[in-house]
């Protein structure tokens, strides 16, 4: 699975460890690359287009809080990011959202809890079903 990585000033350390524990993976990095501020929607965004693309599996996105990253991924057509703040709604994203990128604050969960949420997002397949009626629906949105 090719998996991308991004997050802006506030996610970058917690970006930085989920590369360090998960370096098993494939998992390529689109910064950024520094504590210097920068601005989320390029990041979300960039990753975004390029998950939807088909180049990328799965995206991670961090922000301060994740709200605004998250915000800037489902801009982009065939996107469906999800704020996740624990290992439910990471399991959830997957089994009824299909969701192909998850998002999450560097300011909000610590690094076990964002390790925990990554590998239960990569596992977790989507239930389909009554599920993939409503995600149609979403795409119906885009
Ligand atoms: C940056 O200070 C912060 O606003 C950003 O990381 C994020 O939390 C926005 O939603």
């Amino acid at each position: 699975m090719k998996i991308a990585i991004a997050a802006d000033h506030g996610g970058y350390e917690l970006k930085e460890a989920l590369k360090r524990r998960l370096a098993a993976l494939n998992i390529t990095d689109l910064g950024t690359n520094s504590n210097e501020s920068v601005d989320y929607p390029d990041y979300g965004a960039a990753l975004a287009r390029r998950v939807a693309a088909g180049e990328f599996d799965r995206g991670i996105l961090i922000c301060g809080s994740g709200i605004g990253i998250s915000i800037a991924a489902n801009k982009v057509k065939g996107i469906r990011a999800a704020l996740c703040h624990n290992a439910y709604t990471a399991e959830m994203a997957r089994r009824h959202n299909d969701a192909n990128v998850i998002a999450m604050g560097g300011r909000v969960v610590d690094e076990a809890t964002a390790v925990q949420m990554t590998e239960i997002f990569l596992a977790t397949e989507f239930e389909g079903g009554r599920h993939q009626r409503r995600v149609d629906k979403l795409s119906a949105l885009d």
